[in-house]
Order: C-alpha cells, then sequence, then structure tokens
C-alpha cells in the first residue's frame, strides 16, 4: 500500500483501469492530509475497510466490489470451478472485516451471483464482466443518491435547520450522499440550511467528515459535541434530523453510528421529525428486526487515548465500545431510498419497494 500525493479533487474511491490499480481516500488522514491508498492485497483490502481507512455503508460495498474484482485478477489459472471456490473464499474474506453495514455482503453477493452466471467465458472476458460488473454498483450508487437527494429535499425549506450525526456525506458514498444528499443538492440550487453536525464520538467522523465536506460545499455547518444536541433542538434551531444507515430491518428499525437513536429520542421528545436516509442496498429483507442486526464493538483504546495527545483514562479502565445503535422504527418519520419516501407501517411500505420490480 503506497501513499500518494495531496490532490484537491477528492474522490473517495477510483479503479484505475488502465493501471488495474485500486485507489481510495484515506478517511483516517482526513480533514488535515488527503492521501490516497493503492490497495493491492486482500490483507490491505480487508484492513482498509476494518480501520475505516473506507467507510461508510455504500462506500464500503463499492470498495468491496472493486477489490472482489482486483483479487480475481489475482487469481491462478485453473478450471472455473476453481476460479469460482478462491472467489468466493476472497469475498468471505472482505466480508468478515466489519460486520454491521449490509451493503458489504450485498455488494459481494451481487459480484459472485455475476461470476456464476458467466462462469464459461474465457477468463480475460469473465474478468471484464466482473469489473464492469463492480463500476455498475459504483455508478448505481451515484444514480441512488441523486434520486434520495432529490426525495429529502422535497421535505426541507430554504432556511432550515438539520441536526445530522456521523458522516454520510460524499466520502461516505458516492457524489451527493444520503443524509448530507439533500443539503448539498439544495446549496447547489442556491437554497440556504443552518446545519448542526454531531462531532459522532469516539470516532470523530462528524468532526472530521461531515463538517469538512460541508464547509468546502459552502455549507452553513456548526459543529457540536453528541451532548449538545438537545440544547440546540430545544432553542428552536433545528427543523429535522437526517441520518444515514448501515442497515435498515424489514421491520424499519435502523442500525446506524453509536448514538444516532439517542438523537432520534430527544427529536420525537422536541418534536422533530427524524429520517433516515439510504439505498435500497442497505435495506436488509431477510433481518426481522433490530434485535437480528450484529453490531460491530470496537477496541476500547478508540475511547481511551484515540484524537488525544496522551490517554484520558487509565489504560485498565473498562470500556463499552458498541460501533452502531439501532434506532426503533417507531421513532422515524421517514425513510428515505432512491425509490421514495416510506412511510410507517414499515412492514408494507419497505416490502412495497421489492415489490415495483
Ligand atoms: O463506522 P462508520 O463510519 O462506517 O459508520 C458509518 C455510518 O454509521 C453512516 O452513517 C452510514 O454508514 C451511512 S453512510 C451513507
Amino acid at each position: 500500500m503506497s501513499d500518494m500525493q495531496q490532490v484537491t479533487h477528492v474522490q473517495n474511491i477510483h479503479y484505475d483501469k488502465v493501471e488495474e490499480a485500486l485507489y481510495i481516500i484515506d478517511q483516517t488522514r482526513l480533514p488535515g492530509e488527503e492521501v490516497f491508498l493503492r490497495l493491492e492485497t486482500a490483507e490491505e483490502m480487508y484492513q482498509a475497510i476494518k480501520l475505516l481507512q473506507v467507510r461508510g455503508a455504500p462506500a464500503i460495498g463499492i470498495c468491496a466490489a472493486y477489490s472482489l474484482y482486483a483479487l480475481a485478477r489475482q487469481i491462478p489459472h485453473g478450471t472455473a470451478e476453481e476460479f469460482y471456490a478462491s472467489l468466493c473464499k476472497a469475498a468471505d474474506y472482505l466480508n468478515s472485516s466489519r460486520p454491521t453495514a449490509v451493503n458489504l455482503s450485498w455488494a459481494l453477493k451481487e459480484m459472485l451471483a455475476e461470476a456464476k452466471r458467466q462462469l464459461e467465458l474465457p477468463r480475460e472476458e469473465l474478468l471484464e464482466v466482473l469489473y464492469a460488473k463492480a463500476a455498475d454498483i459504483h455508478a448505481d450508487d451515484i444514480a441512488k443518491c441523486t434520486a434520495i437527494s432529490e426525495y429529502g429535499l422535497s421535505l426541507l425549506k430554504d432556511g432550515d435547520g438539520i441536526l445530522t450525526h456521523c458522516n454520510a456525506g460524499p466520502l461516505a458514498t458516492s457524489r451527493y450522499g444520503t443524509a448530507l444528499g439533500p443539503i448539498l443538492l439544495g446549496t447547489e440550487r442556491g437554497m440556504h440550511f443552518r446545519v448542526f453536525s454531531d462531532e459522532t464520538r469516539p470516532l470523530l467522523q462528524g468532526a472530521r467528515l461531515t463538517s469538512y465536506e460541508l464547509q468546502r460545499a459552502g455549507v452553513d455547518v456548526t459543529l457540536i459535541c453528541d451532548n449538545m444536541a438537545s440544547i440546540v433542538m430545544k432553542n428552536g434551531w433545528v427543523q429535522a434530523c437526517f441520518v444515514g444507515c448501515d442497515r435498515v430491518a424489514a421491520n424499519g428499525d435502523t442500525a446506524n453510528k453509536i448514538g444516532t437513536s439517542g438523537v432520534a429520542i430527544l427529536a420525537k421528545h422536541y418534536g422533530i421529525p427524524f429520517y433516515v436516509l439510504g439505498p435500497t442496498s442497505t435495506i436488509d429483507m431477510n433481518c426481522p428486526d433490530g434485535a437480528h442486526i450484529p453490531i460491530e464493538e470496537r477496541d476500547g483504546d478508540e475511547i481511551r487515548t484515540m484524537w488525544y495527545e496522551k490517554p484520558m483514562a487509565l489504560p485498565e479502565v473498562k470500556c463499552y465500545n458498541p460501533a452502531f445503535d439501532v434506532t426503533d422504527h417507531e421513532l422515524i418519520a421517514g425513510i428515505i431510498t432512491e425509490k421514495g419516501i416510506c412511510r410507517a407501517p414499515y412492514t408494507e411500505s419497505l416490502a412495497a419497494l421489492f415489490e415495483k420490480n
């Protein structure tokens, strides 16, 4: 894995077909440095996802799709069955990097299904089919984010205050993003919003990434600590909460960055609509409810020491560090997808999305 020079135009994931090389921006080094990493081995791809160098549910899926294509190119020559078995092994390995965001397994399954369909093709043609599939997943996410942004924008008025948690902007997806999409699209059209970005402890996605993306786009963004969401709501500064999602269960229960459910509970208290924005690839109809969503638990050192110049807790102190929580469907005013805005009862409105085609 090698560092590249700083660039001004930020593209979170890029597959260079001439070089046959996968590049990601290292999100852990933002906003201080824009450094691109070239991912070559399965271990580098796995670690990039696990360490959050690439993060955000759709971005993880896109990166995994290109990674699987890149790994397919490295499979030694053999029979079609041997090729497919090696591809499945590589997919299982990538899939084990993070458990909660369903886009990871979704994208890998899409790639494997395509490989299985075209397995009889000569190797070079099969590889091209896999590249096309990964590029398609990427292009499709751009289209989905654009549609989500339009639907989300239809819920906002000029001058609205919006509170968001974690980062669901272009870095976490492609182009506009999901939760930040309506804000960026509206801003492009001359609208003005006032955004409150939760800093999002412990990994600071709100401070490092959301406020960076919005500030660069010329949006009026104010960074707050997570425990300040209540006061800005009480002050009447927030007209809507927009958040992303990592997995939406069939009943509408939604896993998103740790702290999201607290925002939803506060929003309910203050009578503020709380919206979840995400593509249909984040909806897991095989998962009946939030209790069935696997929640990633991360190292306690992310709480004790990370981002501090020196540790802020005793090294031996116990920490509990779940990376996500589940927001109960009853707290959600709407789930905004590329196919439209779903309202309660979600068991019906989400199922209807998948009946449409
Ligand atoms: O741990 P992270 O940073 O990958 O968590 C990301 C989130 O929780 C995002 O809100 C979610 O993936 C939606 S991204 C459009």
